[in-house]
């Protein structure tokens, strides 16, 4: 049989990250968050003091790259965030990330990445496909209720849902691989659903794939 490959996509903030690291857990396979590698093209931009929005230059941040340091706590932020979405939209950094991706994609045992293009550009042929989806207000709400348990203060839901919806126009009006579902992948809908029930929905349609006969 093919191995499991599992592709979650979505926008900023609608809990792919959590539900993909559960997924995976559960089905004891390697996970991606496929974000780090913008995000780290972007803090690298950022450290350098070099343009996010320079396609020639943002593609050899890409190429340069050095995957080895993606636990680094400093990109999950939002600043990161922001540059990952500005150097996401040039093709030359694109191209410069897909091979690390595919390549993990391909092992053996299967995988489990998340991003915005996975189902459509770097994992067409996924075995399992979710679309993981929520409103930009509950989105804006899960992000501001998080940094408010995280302690801080300076926490505004107006501007993050303006930041949740700018980032989402950016991901979505982009020429290349812009965030949309693929055309077989499945839509989970979290707006009206806790962790729990997502990560179950989400097993629900994998298990469901596993029983069908193979298809590749
Ligand atoms: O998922 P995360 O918020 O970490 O991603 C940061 C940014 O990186 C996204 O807003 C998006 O612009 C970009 N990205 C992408 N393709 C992916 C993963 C992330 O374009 N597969």
């Amino acid at each position: 049989t093919a191995p499991l490959t599992i592709a979650i996509d979505g926008p900023a903030a609608a809990g792919k990250g959590t539900l993909a690291k559960r997924v995976a857990h559960h089905y004891s396979l390697p996970y991606l968050d496929t974000g780090l590698l913008y995000r780290a093209v972007g803090r690298q931009i950022l450290l350098a003091g070099s343009d996010p929005d320079d396609p020639s230059e943002a593609g050899a941040f890409a190429r340069a790259l050095d995957v080895a340091h993606l636990d680094d706590p400093t990109l999950r932020g939002h600043e990161a965030g922001e540059f990952a979405s500005r150097v996401a939209v040039h093709g030359e950094v694109r191209e410069a990330l897909t091979e690390f991706q595919r390549s993990f994609a391909a092992r053996r045992e299967g995988a489990v990445l998340d991003g915005r293009d996975i189902g459509t550009v770097i994992c067409p042929n996924a075995r399992v496909k979710i679309f993981v989806t929520a409103s930009p207000e509950v989105r804006a709400r899960r992000r501001t209720d998080e940094l408010l348990a995280h302690g801080r203060d300076d926490v505004d839901y107006e501007r993050i849902l303006a930041e949740v919806k700018a980032r989402d126009e950016r991901d979505s009006g982009r020429v290349v691989a812009p965030l949309r579902p693929a055309d077989d992948a499945h839509l989970l809908d979290t707006s009206e659903l806790d962790i729990d029930a997502a990560f179950r929905a989400a097993c629900e349609v994998v298990d469901r794939v596993l029983a069908e006969p193979d298809r590749h």
